[in-house]
């Protein structure tokens, strides 16, 4: 798995699963640019990489506009001279079902979703044919198979995401570049700790949600991290088009975890 001599991209790259990411392959030996659109907590980010003797960049990027990835992109590669590695991470989360998620909120997720992916990945793919192929790991959810209510917009985005890996994979890999997708459940990042401030009780909301994964615990950003490493790493060299489920057993009990604790299955135990 080590990336010596690569150069990667993260978008949404400044907190959460997107900087454990960072970490992650600057660890395993590649030079990463963080493209995000937080200037302050991304400048911190790199920061700390630096000062761990890592080489690391900061490229200030709203993912939803195509001119500013165009930019970013070929800031890094006129920084590192190459490009073989994308992780495409940025997200947001909204809620609402589809009478009440307003078309601005609808637009909102999609942008930085699916269009934010298809930027990166647009402006990626030239950057890593001229670089002799690469690798690209797209971050897309339990949500890509299943719903959770009051996230229409976010739970079609992320659908939309498994679209665009398998698309990417097909259409270029006869020209050595990969396409996969992490799709994790519950991960403890900024983003889930806002959602869990919204219930009023945020301490109770991580502890349920960590009952729903059969590891009993929700993940902590790294084990996301560790997934997609290897997808972008040369262990993945056979791998491609598909996606990979990191959620410790949240889709494995059937009709979830609720039912797994009605008692069914105990009657003549022992
Ligand atoms: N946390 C979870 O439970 C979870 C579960 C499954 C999937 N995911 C997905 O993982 C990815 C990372 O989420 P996270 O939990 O680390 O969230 P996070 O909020 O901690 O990090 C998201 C990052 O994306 C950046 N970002 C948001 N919009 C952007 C834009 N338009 N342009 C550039 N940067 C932008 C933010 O500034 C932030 O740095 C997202 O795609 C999310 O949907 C998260």
């Amino acid at each position: 798995m080590r990336m010596d001599g690569k150069i990667a991209v993260v978008t949404g790259g400044a907190t959460g699963i997107g900087a454990a990411t960072a970490l992650k392959l600057c660890e395993l030996g590649a030079s990463v640019a963080v493209l995000d659109r937080n200037a302050e907590v991304a400048e911190e980010t790199v920061g700390t990489l630096r000062e761990r003797g890592y080489r690391a960049s900061f490229h200030l990027c709203d993912v939803a506009v195509e001119s500013r990835m165009e930019e970013a992109m070929a800031e890094v590669v006129d920084r590192y001279g190459a490009l073989h590695v994308l992780v495409s991470n940025a997200g947001i989360q909204r809620y609402g079902d589809v009478v009440s998620t307003s078309a601005k909120v609808w637009d909102e997720t999609f942008d930085v979703h699916v269009k934010g992916c298809f930027h990166a990945t647009k402006f990626a793919i030239p950057a890593m044919l001229a670089s002799g192929g690469g690798a690209i790991v797209i971050v897309a959810s339990v949500q890509s198979f299943t719903a959770v209510n009051n996230s229409a917009a976010y739970v079609a985005a992320k659908h939309a995401l498994m679209g665009i890996t398998r698309s990417v994979a097909l259409d270029f890999a006869s020209r050595n570049i990969r396409a996969n997708c992490v799709c994790p459940g519950a991960v403890d990042t900024p983003m889930l700790r806002g959602t869990a401030e919204m219930t009023g009780s945020p301490e109770k909301l991580i502890q349920t949600l960590g009952r729903m994964h059969a590891l009993g615990r929700i993940a902590r950003p790294g084990e996301i991290a560790n997934a997609i490493a290897f997808l972008a790493s040369d262990a993945a060299s056979f791998i491609t088009g598909t996606s990979l489920i990191v959620d410790g057993g949240l889709l494995v009990p059937t009709g979830g975890m609720g039912f797994q604790e009605s008692g069914i299955g105990t009657e003549g135990k022992g």
